[in-house]
């Protein structure tokens, strides 16, 4: 797997990373997990993504068991900023930036990942009650210590991102992005490449939609997480379906998949585009890996931009309580 940098300081990272968040299982569950995560350091993914609230707190235990073995090769990304009770659930107001939750939170990431040093510390969601620059502040000192390694930010506007990265440099900003939602290359994506900043895609597969694993008539089972996502409701998923027929006809072209497409045409984004697909199955991760090899040509990245351009997701993103956390 080719490899590239995040941030101006070198963060060294496979091109295509693992996202973890749907990873977190039952107890029972835990060794098929484990050997998922091994399995994908086999065939050549460095980058893991977890976050204190993914589980909540499990995740990180069980990235840290699955990556022990090879810790010194591979990098962990987690993310601190929600409110959480001792028992995982939130609490009001959603997220909490304060200084001394953030040492707090570090502490026990470190803990449950069972390292000591945390490569990428992303801000999972900007808190309006804390200036940003005590923020980025608090992560200096955490990098001073040696306990943190870089510093990244989820979900960030514009000012927030010039104004952390002026006090701590940011290494990379996490944020949705796929051919099913294209905002950010109005005004963040030109900032991330003046600054130097690395972009990390989470959704890349647009929740499994650009994959192909689900349409309008598979509806999804009620316990599915997506179901809380207005564009999953089944009338907007079938006015998408143009988009994922153009993946459909390009993926028929280099004898690839569909989720192939999707994350080939994200790589070709920039150098400094690393998507996070995530999966709990092998199979699909290295299905996924598979896009690294695909070199779209001028005329299917202008007719994925075609195409894209009239099936963006329309209106909300997120539920309320989640869509008034988005910083603008
Ligand atoms: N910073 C943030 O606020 C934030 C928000 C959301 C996500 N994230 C990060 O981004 C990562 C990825 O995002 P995501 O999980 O929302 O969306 P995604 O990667 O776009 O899609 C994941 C979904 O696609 C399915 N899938 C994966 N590969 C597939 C393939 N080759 N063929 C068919 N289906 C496939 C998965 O199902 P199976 O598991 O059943 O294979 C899963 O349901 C997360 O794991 C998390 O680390 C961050």
């Amino acid at each position: 797997m080719n490899k590239r940098t995040l941030g101006n300081d070198g963060l060294e990272v496979s091109a295509i990373g693992l996202g973890c968040m749907t990873m977190s299982t039952q107890p029972e569950d835990r060794p098929e997990a484990v050997a998922v995560l091994r399995g994908a350091v086999e065939r050549g993914v460095t980058f893991f993504d977890t976050a204190e609230v993914y589980g909540p707190f499990v995740n990180e235990e069980l990235v840290g068991e699955a990556l022990s073995p090879v810790r010194d090769h591979v990098v962990i990304a987690t993310k601190f900023g929600f409110a959480l009770n001792a028992d995982g659930t939130r609490r009001p107001g959603g997220v909490d930036s304060r200084p001394n939750h953030i040492r707090e939170v570090a502490e026990a990431s470190l803990k449950r990942l069972g390292t000591d040093r945390i490569d990428l510390f992303y801000q999972h969601r900007v808190d309006p009650d804390v200036p940003i620059e005590d923020v980025a502040g608090t992560v200096k000192e955490l990098i001073t210590q040696g306990k943190v390694r870089h510093f990244g930010l989820s979900e960030a506007s514009v000012r927030t991102i010039r104004r952390a990265h002026a006090v701590t440099p940011v290494t990379a900003l996490q944020s949705e992005y796929s051919l099913w939602w294209r905002e950010p290359e109005t005004v963040i994506l030109p900032l991330l490449e003046d600054l130097g900043i690395g972009f990390v895609p989470f959704s890349p597969l647009g929740k499994g939609f650009l994959a192909g694993s689900v349409t309008a008539d598979t509806p999804l089972d009620s316990n599915d997480w997506r179901t809380m996502f207005p564009r999953f409701a089944p009338d907007a998923l079938s006015g998408h379906l143009g988009l994922i027929q153009a993946v459909q006809r390009i993926a028929a072209r280099f004898d690839a998949t569909p989720g192939q497409i999707a994350l080939a045409w994200l790589l070709a984004q920039g150098r400094h585009v690393v998507p996070i697909p995530g999966t709990r199955r092998l199979k699909r991760i290295e299905e996924n890996l598979g896009a690294a090899d695909i070199q779209l040509t001028a005329e299917d990245l202008a007719e994925l931009d075609r195409v894209s351009a009239e099936n963006q997701v329309q209106g909300d993103r997120y539920p309320e309580q989640m869509q008034r956390l988005i910083d603008r």
